[in-house]
């Protein structure tokens, strides 16, 4: 048996290889997962609910039954079920909520008017959430 090593076939792949990176690049259209090591919920992930998201996420009254101010809520979902897939962050719902991908605006998050005026995550923010995610949700 011989191993071919014609260009033709290297040339393919590449191109093979460049088309299923482009293609994945815009399905997910996610900013990509921060390099920073050790993300934890407590030293990352809890500040940055607190000033985004536990003014709807918390309380009697959190908004689809999602609890941000807690890691145990945080994991536990909504009503609906989980929103996080630790070691996922690309599948879990939160990361495709607060970047936008979702098709129906009304679950992008926080919501695009708001009357308390909270922002966007930015694509930072979005990064970190990813590689507490892909890190275990810890
Ligand atoms: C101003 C209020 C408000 C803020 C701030 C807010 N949310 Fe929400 N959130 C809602 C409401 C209302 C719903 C229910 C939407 C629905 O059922 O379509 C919701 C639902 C969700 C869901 C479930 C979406 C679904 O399709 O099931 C997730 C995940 C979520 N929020 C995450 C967040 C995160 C993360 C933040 C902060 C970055 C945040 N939210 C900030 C009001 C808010």
């Amino acid at each position: 048996m011989t191993i071919s090593m014609n260009p033709t076939k290297i040339t393919l792949a590449a191109f093979a290889a460049a088309l299923s990176f482009a293609a994945s690049a815009t399905a997910g259209e996610l900013p990509p997962a921060s390099t920073q090591t050790g993300v934890t919920y407590a030293t990352d992930i809890k500040p940055m609910f607190d000033s985004s998201c536990i003014k709807c996420h918390s309380g009697d009254k959190a908004k689809a039954h999602l609890h941000l101010d807690t890691l145990a809520g945080a994991l536990k979902g909504t009503k609906k079920g989980p929103v996080i897939k630790p070691g996922d962050s690309a599948g879990s719902l939160m990361v495709k909520a607060v970047a936008h991908v979702l098709p129906d605006d009304d679950s992008w998050m926080p919501p695009l008017k708001n009357k308390a005026g909270i922002k966007p995550l930015t694509p930072e923010q979005i990064g970190l959430l990813r590689a507490w995610i892909d890190q275990g949700a810890k």
